[in-house]
Parts: structure tokens; sequence; C-alpha cells
């Protein structure tokens, strides 16, 4: 049941310091190495748990086992009893999701208010893949070849899977690989990020109680160049799904070239999100830097480079400034807590270093612009909601990921010059337009280059609609059918019938 208390979570039964062991073939198991990492609260520094480190030997465990599952007894089961056990799993995830919840904010940071706010989000999407599960189907389709010659395709799923996540929102990222693999008939290693494998663990206990098969879902925590590289290269893997940076997106195709096997990819961003003068403000000032603020910045299509009018430049910036600075950051487990901290030392280096290039580069921060090191925060990863004014399209605070709480706001006058501008990235994944003008906002839901368009909110998400980049933000997408058919072969049958 859910409970709306405050949250004595400082010890949690999943988090509690222990030896954390990997999940191949329904068993748990240490690495075929003995080594472990630590997993640490990224606002105190407390061990959380150590964690069994996989490495190739523990990937090839998990790949044989995948393999023996997706010939053997996966694929007796039918539609109907994959949407069972995803029923039977969406039930146990939420009977357990305040414990899930709190263990994504130990284990990165994120405010129990919004791990506790992804509950919609999480049961949704499981659900969803489980009415998938009863929906694949093949077509039957006529020909023109001369003579009795009947033609169909068959749906089958593409085989054993490496998932291969990112720390920013753990429970979520694993349900959006697991999910899919269960509603097709795939099985699937899942590497989850090396900063917050916990709830990944979790999710995988859960999974074997709810009647999945052993060596269907498998999962492997270590880190990205060895366990994570041994899953894209592994020949024995028919299929990637890979969310993270672009950098490791691009080593990731490379890998998978030795046996070409399938890829999808959902990478990293720097979205433009568009303020016109016309549009409420009310609704735009903390929609534009919610579209940044949330999840410390470290969420793959927040909305970085704020364009706005011109001639509301200085207002808007100064109350998107003033909102940011309301803001409450702490530990997440405070239930008043809105930002948390950034998940790790290298995340807080990398920030604070784009924090030193914006003064560089002439730009001026209106609001935070520094690590926060007073009292317990010192013990933390804090950074406050950042907004840089009189930022130039060429900086590199314009042009590159910060995966911080951080906003570039740039001025803009003219349409046609604001459309190029907001293109001129490598990058393509959200984009958000504040406007009450409705031609305004189709022309630009047409004219941006990007896989999603938010026009007057931002990262609405759906598991029935689909997510994806355009460009260096990857290709796939995940939700929507669109990803149901990243997990399937598509088989063409020829029956001459005379
Ligand atoms: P990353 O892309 O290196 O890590 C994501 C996942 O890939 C982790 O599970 C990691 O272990 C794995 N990985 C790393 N190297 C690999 C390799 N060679 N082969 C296979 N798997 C590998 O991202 P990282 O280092 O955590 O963050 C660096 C930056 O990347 C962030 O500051 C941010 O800009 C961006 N990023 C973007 C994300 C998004 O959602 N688009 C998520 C995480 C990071
Ligand atoms: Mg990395």
């Amino acid at each position: 049941m859910a409970t709306a208390q405050a949250i004595p979570l400082t010890r949690h039964a999943f988090a509690d310091g222990s030896f954390k062991q990997m999940l191949i073939d329904g068993k748990w198991a240490a690495a075929a190495s003995g080594k472990h990492f630590e997993s640490r609260n990224p606002a105190t520094g407390e061990l959380l748990a150590t964690v069994a480190e996989g490495d190739a030997e523990d990937i090839d465990r998990a790949v044989a086992a995948a393999r023996k599952a997706f010939n053997g007894p996966w694929s007796k089961f039918k539609p109907f009893e994959r949407q069972q056990v995803l029923l039977k799993l969406a039930d146990l995830v939420e009977r357990h999701f305040d414990e899930l919840s709190s263990l994504d904010t130990l284990d990165m940071g994120a405010p129990i208010s919004r791990t506790r706010g992804t509950r919609l989000r999480v049961l949704g999407m499981l659900r969803w893949y489980a009415g998938q599960a009863t929906s694949i189907h093949g077509e039957t389709i006529p020909n023109s070849l001369p003579g009795e010659i009947f033609s169909y395709t068959l749906k089958e799923p593409v085989g054993v899977v490496g998932a291969i996540i990112p720390w920013n929102g753990p429970l979520g990222a694993s349900i959006w690989k697991v999910g899919p693999a269960l509603a097709t008939g795939c099985t699937v290693i899942l590497k989850p990020a090396e900063e917050a494998p916990l709830t990944s663990l979790r999710l995988g206990e859960l999974a074997m109680a709810a009647g999945v098969p052993p060596g269907v879902i498998n999962v492997v925590p270590g880190y990205g160049e060895t366990a994570g590289a041994a899953l894209a290269a592994h020949p024995g893997v028919d299929k990637v799904a890979f969310t993270g940076s672009h950098l490791t997106g691009q080593s990731i195709v490379k890998a998978s070239a030795g046996n070409l096997k399938r890829v999808s990819l959902e990478l990293g961003g720097k979205s433009p999100d568009i303020v016109f003068a016309d549009a409420d403000m009310d609704m735009a000032v903390p929609g534009a830097a919610m579209a940044v603020f949330a999840n410390s910045g470290q969420i793959c299509s927040a909305g970085t480079r704020m364009f706005v009018e011109q001639k509301v430049y200085d207002e808007f910036t100064d109350r998107v400034a003033t909102f940011g600075k309301g803001l409450r950051v702490g530990n997440g487990l405070d239930p008043e807590t809105q930002i948390g901290p950034l998940v790790s030392v290298q995340q807080l280096e990398r920030v604070t270093g784009y924090l030193s290039l914006g003064k560089q580069e002439g730009a001026r921060a209106v609001a935070g612009g520094e690590r926060l090191t007073e009292g317990s925060m010192a013990k933390g990863y804090f950074v406050p909601p950042t907004v840089f004014a009189d930022v130039k399209d060429e900086m590199r605070i314009a042009q590159e990921e910060i995966f911080g709480p951080v906003i570039s706001a740039i001025p803009f006058n003219d349409m046609d010059e604001l459309v190029q501008r907001a293109n001129a990235t490598t990058f393509g994944l959200g984009s958000g337009v504040w406007t009450r003008d409705v031609s305004k906002a189709h022309r630009l839901a047409g004219a941006i280059r990007a896989g999603s368009v938010w026009v007057n909110c931002y990262q609405a998400m759906d598991p029935a609609v689909p997510f994806g980049g355009y460009k260096m933000s990857g290709y796939g997408r995940e939700s929507g059918l669109q990803q149901m058919e990243e997990y399937l072969n598509v088989k063409a049958v020829w029956i001459k019938t005379a």
C-alpha cells in the first residue's frame, strides 16, 4: 500500500551495506573473478551495498543462460502466459513500489517526491507491455505472382537482448527494456549502470517471484568498459538496446559489427526549449525551469537551450532564475526536497567544469553557478539550479550536453532564423515550444528536427507514444508500437497451394 508519511529510510532492507550478487539463470552468483564494487548514496557518501562486479566471463554465462531459456521453456510460453507474467510482475512492483522508488533515491539521489511520482508511469509501462504480449501478429499479404501461391508474415522475437542502461532513472529504465523483451518473447541480460545497480537487481528478484523462468531475465552489474563492452560485442547477443551517452553509443555500434546484431540507441541531447512573448508566462516559467532542473538536469531530453523571444528575454530569464533559486536542494529522502545531488563525483566534476567554462565563455550566472558545500551538503554532490544568461549559440555550454541543472538562456527575434538556430545542434531528442499561437506551434512542430516536440508542456511521456532521437540522439524508438518492432523479426512465408 502507498503511504504518504516521511520516509525513515537511511536503512533500507535492500541497501543495508551487504553484498549483492548478480542474477544469472535464476540463481544469485558472485562474479567469476570474485571482484565487487561499492554503491554509495550520492547525498551522504554512505555505503549502500557492495555489488558483484561482472565482466566478460559473467556476460558469457548470462548469454548462455539467456540462449538456453530462449530456445527452451520460454519459447513454449503462449502470448497469454507472457501477459500473465508481466501482469504478475506489475502487481509485485506495485506492492513494492515504495521500496523500489526509495532504492532509486538512495542509489542515484533523485528526490523521493520524484521517484514516488513515477508510480503511474512505471506500472503503466508494465501493464501496457502486458497488453502488447497478446497483440503481436503477422499479416496475410496478397501477392501478384502467377499461379496459386499464398504469402503471409510471422512476427518472431529477435532473441537474446543485451540491455545497457544509465543511472538517471534505474527503475523506469530497467522496465523500459525488460518489459518489451518479456512481451515479445525475447530473453535479456540487463547491465545496469555502475553508479546505481541496486534497483535493477531488486527488480530481477521480483521477476523471479513473478514466475519469469530462469535465464529469461539476467542482471549483471559491472563497469561499462568491461561488462558493457563484452555484452555489446558478444556474438551470442541478437540485439543491444542502449540508453546513455552518444560516445558510448558510438562504441556500441562499432562493437556490434562483429555479428551485425541489431542496435537501438537512446542517447543524449541539447534540446531547444522555445519561449515566445505571447506564451502564458505563469505556465512557461515553471515549465521551462523544470524542463531542466528536474532530476538535477540528469535527463536525456532536458530542454537545456532555452531560446527566449528578445522582447521578454530579460524578464523571462529573471523569472526562471528566481524560480530556480526557490527550489529546495537537499537529500532526496527528505520529502520536501525538490532537487537532489548529482549521481557521482565524476558527474559533479563534469558539471562544475561546465559552470567554470560558461563563465570563461562570457555567460552570466543569474542563478546558481557554484557547487553547494555548506553543512551536510559538503558530503554530497550538490549543484543548485543554474541559469546562464547572455549565452551565444556557439558557446560550448550551448552545444554540449552538461547533464546537470544548467539552463543556457539565448535570445531570438526572427522565426526563420530561430528554426535554423534551434536545429543547429548535432542532437535531436526533445524540444519545447511555449506559445498561445497555434500556427506557430504547428509550424515549429514540423520544423524542429527532434524525436519529440512538447507544446506548452515538457517531458510528457506515455507507454503508447514513441520516444527517441534524430541525428546523434540515436535511432530506434522506445514506447509505442515502434518499440515492439525493435524486439521482433518479421519472417515471410510462401506456400504454393496448387
Ligand atoms: P555512459 O554512456 O558511459 O554510461 C551508460 C551505460 O553504458 C552504463 O551502464 C555504462 O556502464 C555503459 N557503458 C559505458 N561504456 C560502455 C562501453 N564501452 N560499452 C558498453 N557499455 C558501456 O554514460 P556516463 O559515463 O554514465 O555519463 C557520461 C555522460 O553521458 C553524462 O554526463 C551525460 O552527458 C551522458 N549520459 C546521457 C544519458 C541519457 O539518458 N541520454 C544517460 C547517462 C549519461
Ligand atoms: Mg561512462
